[in-house]
């Protein structure tokens, strides 16, 4: 079975009860209209492995003149967007069912924001291509943001991680900052060190080529990446 599969089978099981239980691990989410506003108000926003719609919900109130677009591989994560989404964003946003690649976009679709919270460390392989291919359904001034797991000290949580299908890798940060110019980024602990998660933000152009209200932090970004 390949990881799509998987994370499939996986949902199929997950889906009912994803809301009802991400809350206490998936730390982050919440502040993403905060962190993005502080770079650019977007109007056309593509969430990659958008889950249940919760993201998708939160930015469609945060910025009511965007279109939204959500792809996913899980037929039982979309059914649940499509009831999460149905009232708050109605006709702005729609969904897609697939494993994400730049083919499923056509260049005058391109987006201001590409978002992927906890999805690329599920994408197992994929999740280069994932990153690189972004690049291509990107505005040149649009940003990349990533949302996700980074690190953990410890094996056996990583090996927990790991049957659950979540690939911790640092290397992530690494590939982000090596395909996207970074515009910012930040670590933050889970439950006193037991994980650490981490935002990036990125542009296909450098920074000073568009305006951008948030500093770079590329001395940060060097410390981890070393
Ligand atoms: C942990 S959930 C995150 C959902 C949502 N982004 C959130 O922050 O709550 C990961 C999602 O990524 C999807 N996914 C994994 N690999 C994918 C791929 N290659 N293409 C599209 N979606 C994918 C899964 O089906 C799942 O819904």
């Amino acid at each position: 079975m390949d990881q799509q599969d998987k994370v499939r089978n996986y949902y199929k099981l997950q889906a009912p009860i994803y809301d009802l239980t991400r809350w206490a691990f998936l730390f982050g989410r919440r502040q993403l209209p905060e962190w993005i506003r502080a770079v650019k108000q977007p109007k056309r926003i593509l969430e990659i492995g958008c889950g249940t719609g919760a993201n998708l919900a939160m930015l469609a109130k945060a910025f009511p003149e965007s279109n939204l677009t959500g792809v996913d591989l899980s037929e039982s994560m979309l059914q649940k967007a499509h009831r999460n989404l149905r009232r708050v964003a109605g006709k702005r946003v729609s969904l897609m069912k697939a494993p994400f690649g730049a083919t499923l976009f056509h260049e005058e679709e391109n987006f201001d924001l590409i978002l992927c919270s906890y999805s690329l460390s599920m994408m197992g392989d994929a999740r280069l291509q994932c990153i690189r291919e972004a690049r291509h359904c990107l505005q040149p001034d649009g940003l990349f943001m990533v949302l996700d797991f980074l690190e953990t000290p410890f094996t056996w949580f990583r090996e927990w991680m790991d049957i659950n299908h979540v690939n911790f890798d640092p290397n992530l940060l690494m590939e982000c900052v090596s395909e996207h110019q970074p515009i910012s980024f930040r670590k933050y602990h889970a439950y006193a060190g037991l994980w650490t998660y981490f935002v990036f933000i990125g542009s296909p152009t450098p920074q000073s080529a568009h305006q951008s209200k948030r500093p770079a932090q590329p001395a940060k970004l060097l410390k981890l990446i070393s």
